[in-house]
């Protein structure tokens, strides 16, 4: 089928990709022409593993473009995803003026039977509201269909979330459009749930905040174990084998970051709010994140007596580990307190260096992993990067100046990392 993205960020590129690499036309679109360019050339604006060769191997086999032309895709494709960003804003709404621009502009090329799809996370009823604004500026009284299909892709392991699917949803109201949506969805082989477009929107809020709050919660169990003694991994096993509950999600940490969950959350908080429902549950599971760094911050607080002119070393920086992305992540934002309070940071990142490079004016970025460590009075692991777990810990320990190692990530072994000498401590164990 032929297929247009709009939207060529994180979740339209990776979807264009994937719906070439099972033997969809796909038009990618985006408006930055440097972006379109680049991407021709074969160049990923993203580090995402498994995506390079996808995207090179779908352009040499002719099935996946990049324009900067809405119309040029348009006149091309059955189908139009639109995938632009919904940004938030300070008050905790999502902006839905890209939304509202595409929309407008959809409506203006359009010149035979389209389905608009609606990829882009955003408040429940916006469907309803793309469906009213290309009815209003479709001065050709084409028709169409608006199709809600939220996308449940993780950084990191987008392209495998994205072939294997645990389950797709889109939200129609027409036969015409479940069908073709249908079609498009067969070769993923998952199991398909077909909804009213109003519940596939809620549903894409419902799992993110569902997902926050098992971290939250554990989070909070994780309190209480360090509190009495217990293993938070042991409580969380124990719990997780449950098939009811799940072990998914209930890795305790410094918290959740990222492009996803904070934005999401506060989204729903408002638009739970709009709806004239206090979500005070959601403002909870916010609040212990919140509350979660600054409990880690407190623990090195108490080891280093007072972090001014004390030599930190931090491993990680992306807000989670196989990703570049540093957006809304908890490693930054430690980096950036420990520093605010006249802390000497070192940190090194597998991949995100480069993006966190103009975030943390005055950190020395290390060229390796070990190397955070020279002269250290501590030791921090803030993303759970599996290749944290394979350095050189040996070499570590000595170039520290005091062997305090704060795993921020319940990555590393204790007893491995006792038994090297460290005082190590970590969330919850
Ligand atoms: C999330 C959702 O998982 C995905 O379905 C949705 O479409 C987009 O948002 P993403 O933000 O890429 O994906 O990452 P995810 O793997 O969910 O992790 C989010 C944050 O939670 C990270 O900061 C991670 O470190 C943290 N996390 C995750 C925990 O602290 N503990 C866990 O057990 C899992």
């Amino acid at each position: 089928m032929n297929l247009a993205i709009i939207g060529s960020g994180y979740v339209g590129l990776v979807t264009g990709t994937c719906f070439a690499e099972v033997g969809h036309n796909v038009i990618c679109v985006d408006n930055d022409a440097k972006k379109v360019e680049m991407l021709r050339a074969g160049r990923i604006p993203i580090y995402e593993p498994g995506l390079e060769d996808l995207i090179k191997k779908n352009v040499a086999a002719g099935r996946l473009s990049f324009t900067t032309s809405i119309q040029d895709a348009i006149d091309k494709s059955l189908v139009v995803f639109i995938a632009v960003p919904t940004p938030p804003q300070p008050d905790g709404s999502v902006d839905l003026s890209y939304i509202e621009a595409v929309a407008r502009e959809i409506a203006g090329v359009l010149t035979d039977y389209r389905v608009i799809v609606d990829k882009s996370t955003v408040p429940v009823k916006t469907g309803e509201k793309v469906a009213q604004t290309i009815n209003r500026y479709n001065k050709k009284g084409v028709t169409f269909d608006v199709v809600s299909n939220p996308e449940f892709l993780r950084e990191g392991s987008a392209v495998a979330d994205l072939m294997k699917p645990d389950r797709i949803v889109f939200g129609t109201s027409t036969e015409k459009a479940t069908e073709i949506m249908t079609e498009i969805y067969k070769p993923f082989n998952a199991p398909i749930l077909v909804t009213d477009l109003n519940s596939a929107e809620l549903i894409k809020h419902a799992s993110n905040s569902f997902l926050a709050l098992k971290i939250s919660y554990i989070n909070a169990v994780a309190a209480i174990c360090e509190a009495s003694g217990a293993d938070v991994e042991k409580v969380a096993e124990g719990m997780g084998a449950d098939h009811r509950i799940g072990r998914a999600f209930l890795n305790a940490g410094i918290g959740y970051g990222g492009s996803c969950f904070p934005k999401d959350l506060s989204a729903f908080i408002r638009i739970s709010d709009d709806l004239g429902y206090d979500f005070k549950l959601l403002k909870q599971v916010e609040e212990i994140n919140r509350g979660q760094r600054e409990r880690f911050l407190r623990k090195i607080r108490e080891s280093l007596w007072v972090l001014r002119d004390k030599k930190i070393g931090v491993l990680g920086l992306a807000f989670k580990g196989n990703t570049d992305d540093v957006r809304s992540s908890v490693a930054i934002e430690l980096v950036k307190e420990m520093v605010k309070e006249g802390a000497k940071v070192r940190a090194y990142d597998p991949k995100a260096m480069e993006k966190a490079a103009p975030m943390l004016p005055g950190v020395t970025l290390t060229a390796t992993a070990e190397e955070v460590a020279e002269g250290a009075d501590a030791v921090i692991v803030a993303t759970e990067w599996t290749d944290f777990k394979t350095v050189d810990w040996k070499k570590i320990k000595q170039a520290m100046n005091s062997p305090l190692l704060f795993d921020g990530r319940n990555l590393l072994d204790p007893a491995k990392m006792k038994a090297l000498g460290f005082d190590y401590s970590s969330i919850g164990r």
